[in-house]
């Protein structure tokens, strides 16, 4: 748990989870931030949710006056088993909460968690059209590691995608 720019940052719990979705629809809705088109159901969000674990992929809150204003999640990054040293990170604000440092509070608060719990690298898939979250990844530690050209389509438009990366631990071989 950890207190920063006026932001209570805890583990996430199933009561969560309808604040969560209302501010992750709102950009499926509204933005090419996630590449989702749909909104994501209640059903959906529970299965994700039950998807993460402590340890390697926690879901945690920001809150802000008892109300959930962000949240972030380290996740899988690809099933494989040999990839499990590294995870994908997600961080959403809410609308009416963004370009106040929440959104690197909690995402500085998740590397911090990565870091403790042994995770050795995490990636950040960010439409390249995102100045704010290529931004905070970078004020995060996170550098560039690659772009991909038009992989996503949405609102009648190619999107390219910026890989950014951040290694966690130093590799030993
Ligand atoms: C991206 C997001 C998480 C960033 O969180 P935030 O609280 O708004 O951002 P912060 O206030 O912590 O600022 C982070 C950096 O972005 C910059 N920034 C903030 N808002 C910005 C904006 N609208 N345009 C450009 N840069 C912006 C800040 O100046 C800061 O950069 P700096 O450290 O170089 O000064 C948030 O804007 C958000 O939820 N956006 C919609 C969902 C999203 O894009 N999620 C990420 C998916 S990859």
């Amino acid at each position: 748990m950890a207190t920063m720019v006026d932001l209570f940052i805890r583990d996430a719990t199933f009561d969560d989870l309808g604040a969560m979705l209302a501010i992750y629809n709102e950009q499926v809705l509204t933005s090419t931030s996630t590449f989702d088109l749909r909104a994501r159901s209640q059903e959906a969000q529970h299965a994700w949710f039950l998807e993460h674990q402590e340890g390697l992929h926690p879901v945690v809150v920001g809150e802000r006056a008892g109300q959930v204003v962000a949240w972030g999640s380290l996740s899988v990054y690809k099933p494989r088993p040999a990839y499990q040293h590294t995870v994908e990170v997600s961080v959403y604000v809410h609308q009416q909460a963004r370009s106040q440092g929440l959104g690197t509070a909690v995402l500085k608060h998740l590397c911090e968690r990565g870091q403790s719990s042994g995770v050795h690298t995490i990636v950040a898939y960010i439409v390249s059209s995102n100045q704010a979250s290529l931004r905070m990844s970078r004020a995060c530690g996170f550098v560039e590691a690659g772009r991909l050209r038009e992989v996503g389509y949405k609102f009648d438009t190619w999107l390219d995608v910026v890989i950014m990366q951040r290694m966690l631990r130093p590799s030993l071989g």
